[in-house]
């Protein structure tokens, strides 16, 4: 008889986790609804391979198929690059003296978008497909997403910094957001690479921006 209840308990309990992971599949496959506004999911504080197997999996790939990601994976992504995950408000990303210049721009087919972290959204300033100006190789041209880190140099006014040391600083800040992103692609099998190549004059061109205040600082690919 106990045993008869222990196997029913676990039966129970098997079939109320392939439930669950019925349903944590399904959700794991939106698809990103092109708007004005993409609304990006909570970071989950599970999933995704160890901090080892990440690191071990780790590599730049130059070969992607035309294929979105999903809205879990774009989430994902975004909150690795500079997602909020404390309650001051820093990021996943350090950043020096927490001045925060770099801003990450999403390169998707439908548009580029400005991630704002604190309302983990992403807004678009441009409608259209200019994934081409996000990269000089053209692999990344259909690459699902492209991301692109513009310093905000305005952060480091009345900082007596010197102008070669800001440019290191906004180099090391960004390149922070892009390893996070290697790191998190390789932990959910997705690939990435880190670019330091793009269309740099024409993308500030093209999102209006001011150039003695606005710098590109790198890029980076990001997809299947
Ligand atoms: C700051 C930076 C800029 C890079 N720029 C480019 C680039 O423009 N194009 C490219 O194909 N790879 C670029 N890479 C990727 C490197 O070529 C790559 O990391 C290197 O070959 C080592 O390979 P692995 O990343 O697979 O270990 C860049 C990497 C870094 C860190």
């Amino acid at each position: 008889m106990k045993k008869t209840l222990i196997y029913l308990a676990a039966m129970a309990l098997m079939a109320s986790c392939s439930m669950e992971q019925q349903t944590e599949s399904q959700a794991t496959a939106t698809p990103i609804e092109a708007g004005d506004i993409i609304q990006l999911q909570t970071p989950s504080k599970q999933g995704g391979a160890t901090i080892n197997e990440a690191l071990w999996n780790r590599q730049s790939s130059r070969e992607y198929a035309n294929e979105p990601l999903t809205l879990e994976e774009l989430s994902g992504v975004m909150w690795a690059a500079a997602g909020v995950n404390r309650p001051d408000g820093h990021l996943t990303a350090p950043s020096a003296l927490a001045l925060y210049p770099i801003q990450t721009y999403a390169f998707l087919e439908s548009g580029v978008y400005l991630y704002d972290a604190t309302t983990n959204t992403l807004n678009r300033k441009v409608e259209g497909d200019f994934r081409h100006l996000a990269t000089l190789q053209d692999f990344a041209n259909t690459a699902s997403l492209n991301l692109v880190y513009i310093a905000d140099l305005s952060v480091y006014e009345g900082r007596n910094i010197d102008a070669n040391k800001i440019t290191v600083l906004c180099g090391m800040d960004a390149a922070g957001y892009a390893e996070n992103v290697n790191l998190y692609t390789a932990a959910y099998g997705l690939k990435s690479i880190t670019r330091g190549g793009a269309k740099a004059e024409q993308i500030l061109s093209l999102l209006q921006l001011d150039t003695t205040r606005y710098s590109f600082i790198l890029a980076q690919t990001i997809g299947k």
